[in-house]
């Protein structure tokens, strides 16, 4: 796994869009995986902008999202669809039917299982971009003494609830389930390349980047197994988390 420590959670971003950006010029074709929250929105607006500058072609690019909470439509506000769509792809030259994000309504198990399908269709993302949550999730797989390999609905924290409060009107409105994909989905990309900011993070970062131990409690520490891991942090937080390289 490999750590890059940025000056700015600005720069983080220019960082992971100019991976990106470079990974889709040398494969006009590729397959990104993509996440939602507050943690890649200043990456989707680089990629905007250099979709537009035209130093990304998005044509021919497939995605498929990590997540969706269990309940609510793609038309709603909070959902992941509607956040893809609102924060990148309405903006950049992507075709909607290139891009995949698991459906919140109706059968949930089904839909975990198309998302499954998803994943393994076309073969592994090439690329797969995580946030962190402050319990150490990834995507929603959250910390337990066990950990699901699939695509599945996974039951909500109390810490997840409460992070994503902030979103909604009042707590009581946030999922308590979401559809996500397993932790064996997100290593079998070819690259992953985690982003994270703020003091919240530490304990989780901690755990990931400060010691060799691999535990389901901080489900973030498999990553320790990847091949193409990185972990891209600003000064701030390798700071708090005593990271000198
Ligand atoms: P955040 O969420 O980017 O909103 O901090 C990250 C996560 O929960 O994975």
């Amino acid at each position: 796994m490999k750590v890059i420590v940025t000056k700015s959670y600005d720069e983080t971003c220019t960082v992971i869009a100019e991976m990106i950006r470079d990974l889709i010029a040398r494969k006009p074709d590729a397959k990104l995986g993509l996440a939602t929250g507050g943690t890649p929105v200043p990456i989707y607006q680089k990629l905007i902008q250099m979709n537009r500058e035209g130093q990304i072609d998005f044509s021919q690019v497939h995605t498929v999202n990590l997540d969706e909470y269990c309940g609510i439509p793609g038309t709603h506000e909070q959902s992941y669809r509607y956040f893809m769509d609102s924060n990148l792809f309405d903006h950049i030259n992507i075709p909607k039917a290139n891009t995949f994000v698991a459906n919140g309504m109706g059968d949930f198990e089904a839909n975990a299982q198309e998302l499954e399908q998803k994943v393994r269709e076309g073969g592994p993302a090439d690329f797969q971009l995580l946030g962190i949550g402050n319990n150490g999730h990834i995507a929603f797989n959250e910390a337990s003494d066990h950990l699901i390999s699939v695509a599945h609905v996974e039951n909500l924290t109390e810490s997840t609830i409460n992070a994503n409060a902030r979103f909604f009107e009042k707590k009581e409105d946030v999922p308590t389930r979401a559809i996500t994909m397993g932790m064996g989905d997100i290593l079998a990309a070819k690259t992953v390349v985690l982003a994270a900011t703020g003091l919240a993070k530490v304990p989780a970062i901690k755990g990931l980047i400060m010691d060799d131990v691999i535990t389901t409690q901080n489900p973030s520490t498999l990553l320790k197994l990847h091949e193409n891991a990185v972990v891209v942090i600003d000064k701030e937080l390798a700071d708090a988390v005593g990271y000198q390289g």
